[in-house]
């Protein structure tokens, strides 16, 4: 079922979106060699609790961080510990955001010092892709429009995108429908409607677009061990177009 929000409802979503918008930058000036995974997790859980916010992530299905943090050829749902970031690694740092009974969701992919070209390029095509499918999200299009746009940009490229985790609705829950797959069928889908509001999120893969879950049940890597990147903007659907809703 598809919830489309009200223009108070959106209002409450932009300040808990620009929590973890808030939360993000203050991240990316922590990102260098030597910091841990484990002390992003904390100043995250401290920014967001101090703005009287709670961390989404907390607590849902089971998971027990504010953030998830994915190295290198971890896609998504890293688990942030003891791990040290080093020169030349890419880290994909994942925010989830409750306030005033609506949901922030936004993620972002940095490089730590000195990234490989190769790294270099797979941060700029994931950014363009996520831009690109936001700039599909308008009324009257068509739901797998944005997915084609995603995968149109990243394909072009000479990336794969990831098939077994989707973008999704947000609202009053952090995971509503529609469910939007990052590759599709331009003109096909449900019609996009002013009040859809969306966790926009490409992942893509410098190799194979496959990927494994590993033994501790959370963090998803590829099973090539290539490098992955994630981006995710939460998003409205308004009668001027697409508002980022996951920025400053
Ligand atoms: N950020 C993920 C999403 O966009 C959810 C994280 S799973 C959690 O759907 F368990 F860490 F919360
Ligand atoms: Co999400």
């Amino acid at each position: 079922m598809i919830i489309l929000k009200s223009r108070d409802e959106i209002e409450k979503m932009r300040k808990s979106n620009r929590i973890a918008a808030e939360v993000m930058a203050h991240l990316q000036e922590m990102i260098r060699p030597g910091v841990t995974t484990g002390e992003l997790d904390r100043v995250a859980e401290d920014l967001i609790l101090k703005r009287g916010a709670t961390p989404a992530f907390k607590g849902y299905q089971g998971y027990s961080h504010a953030l998830c943090v994915s190295v290198n050829e971890q896609v998504v749902h890293g688990i942030p510990g003891t791990r040290e970031l080093k020169d030349g690694d890419v880290v994909g740092i994942d925010c989830g955001i409750l306030l005033d009974d609506f949901y922030g969701d936004h993620a972002w992919t940095f490089a730590v010092a000195d990234v490989s070209d190769t790294a270099r390029r797979l941060l700029a095509v994931t950014e363009e892709a996520l831009m690109r499918g936001i700039a599909s999200a308008v009324t009257a299009n068509r739901l797998y429009d944005i997915s084609a746009s995603i995968q149109e940009v990243a394909e072009n490229a000479g990336f794969s995108v990831v098939r077994d985790y989707v973008g999704h609705g947000i609202g009053r829950s952090l995971h509503e429908d529609p469910q939007i797959p990052n590759f599709g069928e331009r003109g096909t889908g449900m019609r996009l409607r002013t009040g859809l509001v969306m966790a926009l999120e490409p992942m893509l893969n410098e190799g194979k677009h496959d990927v494994e879950v590993l033994p501790d049940g959370w963090t998803v890597v590829t099973k090539d061990r290539k490098l992955s990147a994630h981006m995710e903007h939460t998003i409205a659907v308004t009668d001027s177009g697409p508002e980022i809703l996951s920025r400053l």
